[in-house]
């Protein structure tokens, strides 16, 4: 059976200055540089790009952006095109549940967010994830799938898609879901996108995200259905990153 790759993404949301970013980066980028066989991906505020770009450049860690508009030009102040992430990045987080519930977003326009990343050449992050209290009322199953389903919609296929179920109640509270619930609704996406694109769903990465640190990410990196990890909080201090990234490391085994 095919193994995806192991993929540990930091997203930085909106911390860490343009001014201090690329020190960040390149401690980040030297303490990893030990650590193959990892998909690493830094994610910084939009402003901060061209800097940890800069400082990347060549090197085993990626850059991904947090979010870009659907329109590749025009009138839309204060968003940023694919196209121009594309300068610089890989990647891009799409579909954040703070972009989701602070933004309005809607499965729609992730829809169309993740066709034209896609369609300049970027690898998008989608996340996914129900809220308390769509888990409270049993419909956390329902929820991924219309969100997963509607994103991926219009995709041809999941070269180059990761996906990310990062259930909100986990995101910023030091409370992880369990390795165990994670799995099974890994296991659940998973086997959506087996329905939707065959054979190829068992490469798609799909990552855990939700208060994961350094101590508890060997535990959902050893569950089956589980291949990385999206890092808020742990990722903005340098050591504990590259600890967390070492520990997934070794418990992928
Ligand atoms: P925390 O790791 O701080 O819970 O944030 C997770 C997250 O939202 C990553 O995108």
């Amino acid at each position: 059976m095919p193994v995806p790759d192991l993929v540990i993404a930091a997203n930085w949301k909106m911390n860490i200055l343009p001014s201090e970013a690329g020190d960040f980066a390149e401690r980040i980028l030297n303490g990893l540089q030990v650590v193959h066989g990892v998909t690493k991906i830094v994610c910084p505020a939009s402003l901060a790009l061209p800097t940890v770009a800069e400082r990347l450049k060549g090197s085993e860690v990626y850059l991904g952006a947090q979010n870009v508009h659907h329109e590749s030009k025009g009138a839309y102040t204060g968003e940023v095109s694919p196209s121009m992430v594309r300068e610089m990045c890989e990647y891009v987080i799409l579909g954040h549940s703070e972009r989701r519930q602070q933004f309005g977003e809607t499965d729609e326009m992730v829809a169309k967010k993740i066709t034209a990343a896609i369609r300049v050449g970027l690898k998008p992050i989608l996340c996914i994830g129900e809220t308390l209290s769509e888990r409270e009322a049993g419909d956390a199953t329902v929820v991924v799938q219309r969100q997963v389903r509607t994103a991926l919609r219009e995709v041809p296929s999941l070269n180059d898609v990761v996906v990310a179920y990062e259930p909100v109640w986990a995101i910023g509270t030091g409370v992880p879901s369990s390795p165990a619930d994670a799995q099974q609704m890994m296991e659940f996406i998973r086997g959506l996108m087996q329905e939707d694109f065959g054979r190829s769903a068992l490469d798609l990465p799909l990552l855990y995200g939700g208060s994961v640190d350094a101590n508890n990410v060997a535990g959902f990196i050893a569950q089956p259905d589980i291949n990385g990890a999206l890092v808020g909080s742990a990722g903005l201090d340098a050591e504990r990153f590259i600890d967390l990234v070492k520990n997934a490391y070794a418990a992928s085994g």
